[in-house]
């Protein structure tokens, strides 16, 4: 069965997917963890990132894989190194482009097949599993999100005010509505789920029931 969990930052998707896939034994799919290992070996073999064939070349020959919480890129820890800044911007370009988005489709399709899979990004509903069995569009109110984001960004050991996350969230908002590609929407079909005032546990909890019904609905069919 595929789970797909897709959402604006901050909404608490990642924490989210990843208790849940654990709790149920399933494989996890960060996909923005993909995006952006695919980021730092293009910048670690000079491929130009603007160079979308050759980018989307490198997203099919990468290996990821999801291991005890941490994402190895060609057999490498890379979890700390692509939460940089850095790769947090470059990887903004890089995932607009249609080439290496299509060349994603492809092997997240192929990463999920025969899996029972959570999988976490911003058109895994939409765009790469249309078919998944259960929809989820995680939402949280802008104020909300905020807050969560500094609570992360201090839990990390950073420096950062409200203000600041205020300001680059409402960037990072404008510019997900407005991508020439890959845009976010949630799937017609999708669950829509406000997680504001909810705790990490109650999400999952509530996840984990969406799941249980959708199996439900299946054996009963
Ligand atoms: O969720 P994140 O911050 O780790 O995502 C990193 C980048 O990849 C961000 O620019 C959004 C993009 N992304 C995407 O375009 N499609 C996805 N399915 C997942 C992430």
């Amino acid at each position: 069965m595929i789970v797909t969990l897709d959402g604006p930052a901050g909404a608490g998707k990642s924490s989210a997917a990843r208790a849940l896939a654990a709790r149920l034994g399933w494989c996890y799919l960060d996909t923005g963890a993909m995006y952006r290992s695919v980021t730092l070996m293009a910048l670690e073999q000079g491929i130009p990132l603007d160079d979308a064939p050759r980018v989307a070349d490198l997203v099919e020959r990468t290996v990821i894989e999801f291991r005890d919480g941490r994402v190895l890129a060609d057999g490498r820890d890379v979890s700390t190194e692509i939460r940089t800044d850095r790769i947090t911007q470059a990887t903004r370009a890089v995932a607009d482009a249609a080439d290496v988005r299509a060349a994603m489709k492809r092997v997240q399709r192929r990463m999920a097949e025969g899996l029972d899979v959570v999988t976490e990004g911003r058109d895994q509903g939409s765009e790469v599993f249309p078919d998944a069995e259960l929809k989820v569009f995680l939402t949280a109110s802008a104020e909300e999100r905020a807050r969560r984001r500094l609570a992360e960004e201090l839990e990390r050991g950073r420096a950062s005010s409200l203000e600041q996350v205020q300001e680059s969230q409402a960037r990072r908002d404008e510019g997900d509505r407005t991508r020439p590609v890959g845009a976010m929407r949630p799937a017609a079909d999708a669950v829509l789920l406000e997680t504001d005032g909810m705790s990490r546990e109650e999400v999952i909890d509530r996840l984990a029931a969406l799941i249980a019904a959708r199996l439900a609905e299946r054996g009963s069919s």
